[in-house]
């Protein structure tokens, strides 16, 4: 299908655009300086406004927390590095694409590759020299970072796993579809890292017509996010997307998507202003309206987001500014058909599930519980090199969840001893059974030492925090109740925090925010209980917690129900949803 060419000028909040949409606007479509810059023998970072366009490029620089001070003290430079996120709708990676993947973190990385909450992979630790390398290496898997981040749409996402139900391969393309109709069309990123000969042909006046057909010369206002699941599954958080399309089924048959429109989970201490929203149901498409039903909404953004204050720029304040009705009736004039009623579904987990099972085509998936997406080679295992190993012998696919977990696909009966046998090599169990249902549920984003926005430590220290709430969980007879616990090293939202039944935002080192209360299914945001708790006070209050859990909860009700129902905490007025 082709792109609507409808760029509008900026919108009106733009007279006094946020610095970002100047950088945007004086870039060249995304190119910037970044050729020389990154040239520049004299120092390990790149300029301000090229910061901001590496990210449109998939890479965001960051120095080594860790070491920062020591080296303000020795009169040195931070330690420069750059982290890139890979581009993979629906996660999904063939065993060839896994090999030359663990080759690039171990060539240009720091030896160790992440999966992300939005189903990507990135790479941290490469220094700025070696960055064309890396995106030419990724090339020549036939894979690329444009967009990984930036103000553009991201990686789209869609429920992994195949088994699920036969739906799934029909719903899958579509994250793919998407991903490509949304994609920014500036040559930049292949000039600039794949030397690709400077092409541009300008058409006098259509300029940005002819070059950037959806986003024009500024792009968004802000990042935007699209997830597809397939019911009773919530696996992609759909409503903490700016679109969340819901697959609709008859008798096995995709009939369409519910949207969902609006959702967004980061917020600001200390700006009441800004909050967490999950995603408004608007009504239903068939497959042939979608790709449609997702560039309009996306240029509605373009033309109506706020381009002053990036703090208020996402897709939820335009929504909840301009009103849903609004913002319904906008969409439909400009796709030229009214959307359909949103048609009945249910949720009921937003977790993944692990260890083997089959689709009716004889193939067997397995799906692997990581911690927290690292994938490395530790001293009590080296999944690393085991999942090298399944993937050189050729023996399965790779999808990576939402959740930070993998699942190994299409795995032939004939090879699953194999695959076994190598992550027990390898010291890695392929089930998860054995680890309590707190650990099973959570997720970690990165936070330090790389992340530049971390008040506090988040992937690197939940394990040790869990192993501590287990003697609780042990004493109270709860090791194996599914419980979701999320924790960030501040409120941006990468962890999906203000969805988990409990959610712990960093605050400064060792000091956190507790909420709980979210849903089990995705539905409900969690809501503040205690603010900035250290360990000792945390281990307190939730064994306080568990310990009336197990006394008064009603059999089968979740602990964020329960939460709930005892009015442990006051739920805002609901936003959204
Ligand atoms: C103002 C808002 C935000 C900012 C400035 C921000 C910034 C960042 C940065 C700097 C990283 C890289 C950390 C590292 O690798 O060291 C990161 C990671 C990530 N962010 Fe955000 N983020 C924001 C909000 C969000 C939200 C709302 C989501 C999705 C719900 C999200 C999803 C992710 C994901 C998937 C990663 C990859 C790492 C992971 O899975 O933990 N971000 N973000
Ligand atoms: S939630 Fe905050 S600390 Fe964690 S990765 Fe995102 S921006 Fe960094």
């Amino acid at each position: 299908m082709e792109l609507i060419a409808t760029p509008k000028p900026l919108n009106a909040l733009a007279a006094n655009g946020s610095a970002v949409e100047h950088i945007k606007d004086r870039s060249n479509y995304l190119r910037g300086n970044l050729v020389e810059d990154f040239h520049n023998p004299i120092t390990a970072a790149i300029s301000e406004d090229n910061v901001q366009l590496v990210k449109f490029h998939g890479s965001y620089m960051q120095d080594d927390r860790d070491v920062r001070l020591h080296r303000q003290d020795k009169k040195l430079e931070p330690a420069y590095s750059f982290m890139i996120r890979l581009r993979v709708a629906g996660g999904d990676l063939s065993a060839d694409q896994w090999v030359k993947l663990d080759d690039i973190s171990n060539r240009y990385g720091n030896g160790t590759s992440r999966i992300t909450t939005r189903q990507a992979l990135q790479f941290h630790g490469i220094i700025k020299f070696d960055l064309k390398n890396t995106i030419k290496a990724m090339d020549a898997a036939l894979l690329d970072s444009i967009a990984g981040c930036g103000d553009v749409n991201r990686n789209v996402m869609c429920t992994p796993d195949p088994t699920l139900s036969n739906l799934h391969a029909q719903v899958f393309p579509w994250a793919q579809k998407i991903s490509e109709h949304l994609l920014p069309r500036s040559r930049a990123y292949h000039e600039i890292w794949l030397d690709e000969a400077e092409g541009k042909t300008l058409v006098a006046g259509g300029e940005a017509e002819e070059i950037e057909p959806l986003y024009g010369k500024h792009y968004l206002p802000r990042k935007f996010k699209i997830a597809i699941a397939i019911s009773p599954f919530n696996d992609m958080d759909i409503y903490a997307n700016d679109i969340g399309l819901i697959a609709v089924e008859e008798n096995s048959k995709l009939l369409g998507f519910n949207v969902a429109v609006g959702g967004g989970l980061g917020f600001t201490f200390g700006r009441e202003d800004t909050y967490a929203r999950l995603a408004s149901e608007i009504g239903f498409c068939t497959p042939e309206q979608v790709l449609d039903v997702c560039f309009h909404t996306v240029a509605i953004q373009r033309d109506y987001g706020n381009r002053a204050d990036r703090k208020l720029s996402r897709f939820k304040y335009t929504i909840d500014r301009q009103g849903l009705d609004w913002f319904k009736q906008e969409l439909n004039a400009r796709l030229g058909f009214d959307l359909g009623e949103v048609r009945p579904f249910v949720f009921d987990t937003t977790g993944d599930r692990f260890g083997w099972r089959s689709t009716t085509d004889g193939l067997w998936h397995l799906g692997l519980r990581l911690e927290y997406g690292r994938v490395l080679d530790n001293e009590t295992h080296r999944l690393k090199s085991a999942l090298r190993s399944i993937a050189e012998q050729n023996l399965c696919g790779f999808r990576m969840t939402g959740n930070q977990n993998l699942i190994l696909t299409g795995v032939r009966e004939e090879h699953i001893d194999a695959v076994e046998s190598i992550l027990q090599a390898h010291g890695y169990a392929a089930d998860a059974s054995h680890l309590s249902g707190l650990r099973r549920n959570s997720i970690a984003c990165v936070a330090l030492n790389t992340c530049p926005q971390a008040m506090a430590e988040a992937e690197r220290y939940l394990p040790d925090l869990i192993t501590k709430l287990e003697v609780s969980l042990d004493k109270h007879g709860l090791r194996n109740e599914e419980i979701k616990i999320r924790m960030t090293g501040c409120p941006n939202g990468c962890g999906r925090s203000v969805l988990g039944e409990i959610g712990l935002i960093g605050k400064s080192p060792g000091r956190y925010n507790l909420y709980l209360g979210a849903s089990f299914n995705g539905d409900r945001l969690n809501a503040l209980c205690r603010e900035n708790l250290d360990e000792a006070g945390l281990l307190k209050v939730l064994d306080e917690l568990f310990a009336a859990f197990t006394a008064k909860r009603i059999e089968g009700e979740p602990l964020g129900e329960f939460v709930t129902r005892c009015r442990y905490v006051r739920h805002p007025a609901t936003k959204g949803k």
